[in-house]
């Protein structure tokens, strides 16, 4: 599943990218230091996050916050903010929609 996801691509790298694959490049960038780089499993600090929405990933990714009502997987403060990723919250989250396995 995963990887007729992500084995959709057509291009290259240079060729077009949908909001997953930008994604997809964002998150192996950014995020695998600490989460896996398949986000359906736990990562070396933090928790699997495949399937993660829009609000969720913005209020974490720039603001270290949760969304109103939600109860996050960790206790802990370890994750850092990337506020210089504003523009990407979008295919962050595609990616990590597109991601997701039915396998719990
Ligand atoms: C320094 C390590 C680190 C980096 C880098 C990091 N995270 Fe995290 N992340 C964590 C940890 C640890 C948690 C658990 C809560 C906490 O300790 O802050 C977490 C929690 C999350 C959650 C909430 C999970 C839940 O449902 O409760 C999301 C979403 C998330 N990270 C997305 C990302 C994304 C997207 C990136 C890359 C832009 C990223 N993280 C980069 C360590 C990291």
């Amino acid at each position: 599943m995963l990887a007729v996801a992500l084995g959709a691509v057509c291009c290259g790298p240079s060729g077009p990218q949908t909001p997953a694959q930008r994604g997809r490049i964002v998150y192996m960038t950014n995020c695998v230091v600490c989460h896996n780089p398949n986000p359906n499993l736990p990562g070396s600090q933090g928790p699997a996050i495949a399937g993660s929405s829009r609000a969720l990933v913005e209020a974490r990714v720039l603001h270290l916050a949760y969304p109103p009502g939600y109860t996050p997987k960790r206790n802990s403060h370890a994750m850092r903010a990337f506020p210089q990723l504003a523009g990407e919250i979008d295919n962050l989250t595609a990616f990590l929609q597109a991601a997701k396995t039915d396998q719990k």
